[in-house]
């Protein structure tokens, strides 16, 4: 089956099966791997995307869900000024080690930030708690996040 999904602002048709998850055509169908792979049950957030402004595990969206909502994937991230200011506090706080769940971290920081721009260090935590990092940054995403905030 074609759908046809709109995309960090562009429409893509993807011919894959409906219950095909979203980060696999993301990834396999359309080559775009910035969106990681971790558990690939809902419960790492490696995969996190937008649709529709929301943070969304897309590991665990199947395509025929997607419908006409927008999606915006890390490749994207510098398009918005909170994006912006985000990647570059990573830079500037050293936050990654491997860098393997980052991703899914900026995705989730900036819809935390987006929808809610000066967050309590509470809301930090709360917000960021489901997504994992197996180096254990979590001290400097949160002081990153925090300092955008400001
Ligand atoms: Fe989607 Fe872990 S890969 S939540």
């Amino acid at each position: 089956m074609t759908f046809s999904i709109t995309i960090n602002g562009e429409t893509r048709e993807i011919d894959a099966p409906g219950d095909m998850p979203l980060l696999w055509a993301l990834r396999n169908e359309l080559g775009m791997v910035g969106t990681k792979f971790g558990c690939g049950i809902g419960m790492c957030g490696a995969c996190t995307v937008h649709v529709d402004g929301q943070a969304t595990r897309s590991c665990s969206l199947p395509l025929s869900a997607v419908g006409d909502k927008q999606v915006s994937t890390i490749e994207a991230l510098g398009q918005s000024p909170v994006g912006q200011a985000l990647q570059q506090a990573w830079l500037d706080d050293d936050v990654m080690q491997c860098g393997y769940c980052q991703a899914g971290q900026l995705m989730n920081a900036t819809a935390l930030l987006n929808n809610n721009p000066n967050p309590s260090d509470d809301e930090i935590s709360a917000a960021m708690s489901g997504n994992i990092c197996r180096c254990a940054c979590y001290n400097r995403i949160h002081e990153a996040i925090a300092k955008v905030a400001r």
